[in-house]
């Protein structure tokens, strides 16, 4: 049966609504195969969009001292995980992410789990026992109640 040119760009326009949906709620996986490599080594690599650029200039900036860690790299690999981070950082495009709610230009906090979105958002939804579940163990051990947080996906639950 032929389909009527309306029928198609109202299908069109639903399916555009509903990606912009979902765009909304995605994180881009991360696709830069040292920084997957180097920076989810020892955890869950996490997406460049969940901090401002200042933060990650900091962090990458001082991996011999990363959180009572010693994840130093060479100096080639710190530029090309550093330049990676901040052309995907929460505030690299025209519209900041919303990650960078609560934030201003000058902050830079050093966890995801320190910001003021993270905070809303798991302060709200998430009783004080489940951080204390022996399978969590820590705020930023993300995959343990997102289990699809390394596609970037977190609206699982
Ligand atoms: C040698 C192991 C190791 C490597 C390699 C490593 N990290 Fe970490 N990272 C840690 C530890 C340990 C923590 C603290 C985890 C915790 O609090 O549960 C951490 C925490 C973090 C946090 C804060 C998480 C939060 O919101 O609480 C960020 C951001 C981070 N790492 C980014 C990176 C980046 C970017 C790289 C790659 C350059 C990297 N890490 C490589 C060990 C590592
Ligand atoms: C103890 C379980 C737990 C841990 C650990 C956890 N989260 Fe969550 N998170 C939740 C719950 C529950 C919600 C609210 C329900 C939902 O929207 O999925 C949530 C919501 C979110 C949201 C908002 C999702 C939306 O609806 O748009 C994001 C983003 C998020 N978490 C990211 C993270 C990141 C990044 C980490 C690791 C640094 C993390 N979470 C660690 C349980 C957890």
């Amino acid at each position: 049966m032929p389909l009527y040119p309306v029928t198609i760009i109202a299908v069109a326009m639903v399916l555009m609504v509903s990606t912009a949906v979902r765009a909304d709620e995605r994180y881009t996986p991360i696709q830069d195969s040292v920084v997957a490599e180097e920076c989810g080594a020892c955890h869950m690599a996490f997406q460049p969009q969940m901090l401002p650029e200042k933060s990650w200039q900091k962090i990458i900036g001082d991996l011999s001292n990363h959180f009572g860690e010693d994840a130093s790299l060479d100096p080639e690999t710190v530029t090309r995980i550093e330049k990676y981070h901040r052309d995907n950082a929460a505030d690299s495009g025209w519209l900041s992410g919303k990650f960078m709610r609560g934030l201003n230009k000058t902050s830079a906090p050093l966890r995801i789990t320190a910001t003021p979105y993270w905070v809303r958002e798991h302060n709200e939804e998430v009783p004080e026992r489940a951080w204390r579940d022996p399978k969590v163990k820590s705020k930023a051990n993300c995959t343990a109640c997102h289990r699809r947080a390394n596609q970037g996906d977190y609206d699982d639950d």
